[in-house]
């Protein structure tokens, strides 16, 4: 059995890898294989068995499953596939760069679902349960004016993710919805920290804890008290949320 990771330089995944990786396989899928060679060294000193390094662009649709299948026949059936590549974009750029609206849908909208569909009809093939994690957020609970572009695709995946885990329900597959507020890490680098922020480690620790104790599909606010925090925020006038930063 084995643990992929599709963004192997993603700082929540790094540390999913890392609490998970004891003596199981790992695969680490990237954009940027030689930024990995300290995470790979990090998950040998911590009991991985294998770590294997393929390349990988999201944006490649055409290639997602021809590289789920080189991941299984490097390492066997996967337990664990976490889909953590994504990109904040830039806001202001979007409005006026219809090319970059673009980008951003692609990686954080149409890549995931290519992948996701990808990744749930080949693990329902396994012969082991195994577990998918997805990556939503608090942007996609309620679109924002600062950062709608980045919000929307959230908000898209978000749904697809709620449908798939009931179309899962019952297989021996399960997927783990993960919906994070603020993240301090490589992606918010240079913006000041919202309300209840969290590290990547958090993220991790609460998508691993998910991964050990539930039997099926999941969402997860992390930290755990962002759910009440969700909920008014839809009460909130849109004379007031159109303010909002992001
Ligand atoms: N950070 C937050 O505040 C936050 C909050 C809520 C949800 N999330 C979500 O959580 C997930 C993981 O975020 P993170 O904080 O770990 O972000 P991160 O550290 O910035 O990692 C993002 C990863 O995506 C990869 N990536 C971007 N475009 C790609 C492409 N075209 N092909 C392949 N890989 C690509 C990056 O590769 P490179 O290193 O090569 O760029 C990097 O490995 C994302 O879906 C993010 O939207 C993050």
């Amino acid at each position: 059995m084995s643990i992929l990771i599709l963004g192997g330089t993603s700082d929540i995944a790094g540390e999913i890898a890392t609490l998970t990786c004891a003596g199981q396989d790992v695969v680490l899928a990237a954009r940027r294989p030689e930024a990995v060679h300290g995470l790979v060294q990090q998950l040998k000193e911590r009991g991985a068995a294998q770590v294997h390094v393929l390349h990988f662009d999201a944006t490649a649709l055409e290639t997602h499953r021809t590289l789920i299948t080189q991941a299984q026949e490097k390492s066997g059936e996967i337990s664990l596939a976490v889909v953590a590549f994504g990109i904040l974009g830039d806001q202001e750029t979007a409005e006026s760069d219809e090319s970059h609206a673009i980008e951003i849908a692609t990686v954080d909208y149409t890549a995931q679902i290519s992948m996701l569909t990808v990744l749930a009809e080949k693990l329902r093939a396994q012969e082991s349960g195994s577990a998918i994690v997805a990556f939503s957020s608090i942007a996609g609970w309620r679109a924002r004016r600062a950062n709608y572009v980045y919000g929307s695709t959230k908000a898209g995946l978000d749904a697809f993710c709620q449908g798939l885990a009931d179309a899962l329900h019952g297989t021996k597959v399960r997927l783990i919805i993960a919906r994070p507020g603020f993240v301090i890490g490589s992606m918010t680098e240079g913006m000041s920290p919202a309300p209840m922020s969290v590290y990547p480690h958090d993220v991790a620790e609460a998508v691993v804890h998910a991964y050990h104790t539930k039997k099926s599909s999941t969402t997860l606010w992390i930290p755990g008290r962002l759910r009440v925090l969700a909920w008014i925020m839809r009460l909130v006038p849109r004379v007031i949320w159109r303010k909002m930063p992001r």
